[in-house]
């Protein structure tokens, strides 16, 4: 059985007392222990949000990192610095790092390895444009993004990756995939990974996002393949974030 993942990408938003706010209403509540919650705050505030969670279940992310342990690399942040302030996951390729700041499928292979020698769990992210989509080509990047994404991963790293499924037109723009649209792409990744991987593959998780929140939420967790959910801009808010976790009750 795989465990389903709510993530909070926060992206560049909330400041040091609105993540200690945050993180201390959450940890009030009674989350679903059948759920695991990952928050991904800005890098300058996972120190206070890994400290704040210690005794708790919920689990903190990065939201990008580089892949050398340290070195000449100005304003970069590496695994090894992560992994001391207790880091769990990092997000990587998110759509906005591949656009904004040119990350290439080579360098999001090569931080997806250093997570993974740092014990840190990559959330790989890949996702189709609008484009590509109406193009028809949307397999095909996704196949080529898996594919150079998992290059020279073990077996045993693929059952602890984790996959975000992510069109980028459905990112922060209220129009999400359909569930059964999302399902498909899902278990087509899933396809992919055992063709390359054998029955390992089963045990990765694979989250979709694109606008979820927690009114469509149940919506994808019903469907076969879809494993949990990587939440931006509905995560930000701490009722929804709560009820997202909690989808199941
Ligand atoms: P969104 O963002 O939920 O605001 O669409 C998702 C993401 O970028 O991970």
């Amino acid at each position: 059985m795989r465990k389903p993942i709510i993530a909070g990408n926060w992206k560049m938003n909330m400041d040091y007392n609105e993540t200690e706010e945050f993180i201390r209403n959450l940890l009030s509540e009674d989350l679903d222990p059948r759920v695991e919650a990952v928050l991904c705050p800005p890098t300058i505030n996972l120190d206070i949000a890994s400290d704040l969670v210690k005794d708790s279940e919920i689990k903190i992310g990065a939201q990008n990192m580089f892949y050398e342990d340290s070195g000449a690399f100005t304003g970069e942040t590496s695994p090894t610095m992560l992994k001391a302030i207790g880091i769990d996951y990092v997000i990587l390729g998110h759509s906005e790092r591949r656009e904004y700041f040119c990350e290439s499928d080579e360098a999001v292979n090569k931080k997806i390895m250093a997570a993974f020698n740092n014990n840190i769990r990559p959330i790989f992210c890949v996702g189709e444009t609008f484009d590509e989509r109406k193009e028809g080509r949307d397999r095909g990047v996704i196949k080529f993004q898996i594919s150079k994404g998992v290059n020279g991963l073990n077996q045993d790293q693929i059952k602890n990756l984790v996959v975000a499924y992510e069109p980028v037109w459905a990112i922060g723009t209220g129009s999400t995939a359909s569930a059964e649209d999302a399902n498909s792409m899902v278990s087509y990744i899933r396809d992919l990974l055992r063709e390359m991987y054998g029955s390992c593959a089963e045990e990765t998780r694979i989250l979709y996002g694109g606008s979820v929140n927690p009114g469509n939420i149940r919506d994808f967790m019903d469907q076969s393949d879809i494993d949990g959910a990587l939440v931006g801009g509905a995560s930000l808010k701490f009722d929804s974030f709560r009820d997202l976790v909690n989808f199941k009750k």
